[in-house]
């Protein structure tokens, strides 16, 4: 199963040391749940694996952006990659470290600049000239020398899924190689910026390691040049992108053995490397657990209707996404094919398509796998569908970190 500490314990599906029938009948349905132990074994796996060489390793918030989730992080030391204010917002409500923040994206607002400046963020990864301008006028205005590190475009094909890939010259991602490298060296214009860093990220749910090998290698390159040239970098962040594993039997790629490809490629060079995983933290470490209302047989289909839908956990829909959906109560009847289906108006509303699954009726649990992240962060109120709950389990303790919304909260902030 692509679930980190989850399993059946007799018959029963547990979290860690929690039964989820448990949470399912507390919390409601449907509820997103996370393992604590895996979200920090998955961190620490990290930061193992690069002990040798110096690192900063910044979470990719969006993948999962709950506050006690940041929290957790927070309290084992790691940074935080941002790609908006209101994640700048989020990690700060949950004591992250503003000098340990990055910040990423095409599309920063003056205002969203000058809220990170005003917090002393670490560094802007910034992705146009333009963008650089605003962030030069505002940090003279406000007498900052903050520390930027362009997002360079390293036209590297990463092979994911098209929605997903960022590093290719046809991306609206980042600065072309040689546009940067004429930026880095006219920094001396740019003052008060300083340009110590370098950024890129390739692509998401990256199985094949060699291109993020060949990424650094290019980064250490332009560092190496730019070092001739009087620019002394500091940091190479090597954004995120470490796949995981969706399907029953399909491997994650490994952290320590990904960590120690990057330790060999960087030892020696001086360089601090920095990484913004996202998936690989949380990724296997959280499920959507959802209630079944109806089993229903149509003239060519069975229809297992849940009460989860698209908008609780749009990847399905949105990237015909595969994720594993396993029973809460084990059972060994039959195995039936089915479409897995939520309530919503929209035949794309499915959470599997001719799935082989055991025996389930009206009122049994199943858990939706691998939807820690790029889950919750996703939902929406589609349908006007209060978004769910979301749990914490803390070996045999879970904690409501999120409360579902209610139908009050669908109409706040609007007016007749
Ligand atoms: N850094 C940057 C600049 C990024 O754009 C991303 C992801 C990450 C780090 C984290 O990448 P990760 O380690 O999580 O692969 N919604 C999609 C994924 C979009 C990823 C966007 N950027 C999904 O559900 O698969």
């Amino acid at each position: 199963m692509p679930l980190q500490n989850f399993q059946y314990k007799g018959s029963q599906l547990h979290c860690e040391g929690v039964p989820l029938r448990a949470i399912a009948s507390t919390a409601g349905t449907p509820v997103y749940v996370y393992s604590s132990r895996a979200i920090r074994d998955n961190y620490r796996a990290y930061r193992n694996s690069l002990a040798g060489v110096p690192h900063e390793i910044h979470y990719s918030v969006k993948a999962n952006s709950s506050l006690a989730v940041l929290a957790l992080l927070a309290s084992e030391g790691a940074g935080f990659d941002i790609v908006s204010g209101g994640e700048l917002y989020k990690v700060l409500r949950a004591g992250g470290a503003p000098a340990k923040v990055v910040y990423s994206g095409v599309g920063k607002t003056r205002d969203e600049i000058k809220y990170a400046l005003e917090e002393r963020i670490a560094t802007f990864h910034c992705e146009s000239l333009q963008e650089l301008d605003v962030l030069k006028h505002l940090a003279r205005e406000m007498g900052l020398a903050p520390t930027v590190g362009l997002r360079v475009n390293p036209n590297i094909d990463a092979k994911t899924h098209p929605y997903i890939a960022t590093g290719l010259s046809e991306h609206k991602f980042g600065i072309a190689l040689h546009e940067a490298e004429s930026i880095y060296r006219d920094a001396k214009e740019w003052a008060p910026l300083q340009f110590t860093s370098l950024s890129c990220h390739i692509g998401s749910q990256v199985f094949d390691t060699h291109v993020f090998g060949e990424a650094l290698r290019q980064m250490l390159g332009l560092a190496t040049r730019l070092g001739d040239a009087g620019v002394a970098i500091r940091t190479i962040d090597l954004g995120g992108g470490l796949g995981v594993g969706y399907e029953a039997d399909q491997p994650s790629v490994s952290i320590r053995s990904y960590g120690r490809m990057l330790s060999e490629v960087l030892r020696g060079t001086g360089c601090c490397l920095g990484l913004e995983p996202g998936r690989s933290i949380i990724g296997q470490a959280g499920t959507l657990l959802t209630q079944v209302l109806y089993r229903k047989l149509a003239p060519k289909k069975t229809f297992v209707v849940v009460d989860g839908a698209m908008n609780d956990l749009i990847r399905p829909a949105l990237y015909r996404a595969h994720h594993e959906i396993v029973p809460v109560s084990r059972s060994d009847g039959p195995r039936t094919e089915c479409d897995v289906v939520g309530p919503v108006c929209e035949s794309g509303d499915f959470f599997a398509t001719g799935r082989s699954l055991p025996p389930c009726a009206a009122g049994d649990l199943l858990a939706v796998a691998t939807a820690g992240a790029y889950g919750f962060v996703q939902s929406s109120n589609y349908n006007s569908r209060p978004r769910a709950a979301e749990v914490l389990v803390e070996g045999d303790r879970f904690r409501i970190v999120r409360n579902r919304e209610t139908r009050e909260d669908l109409v706040r902030g609007e007016t007749l």
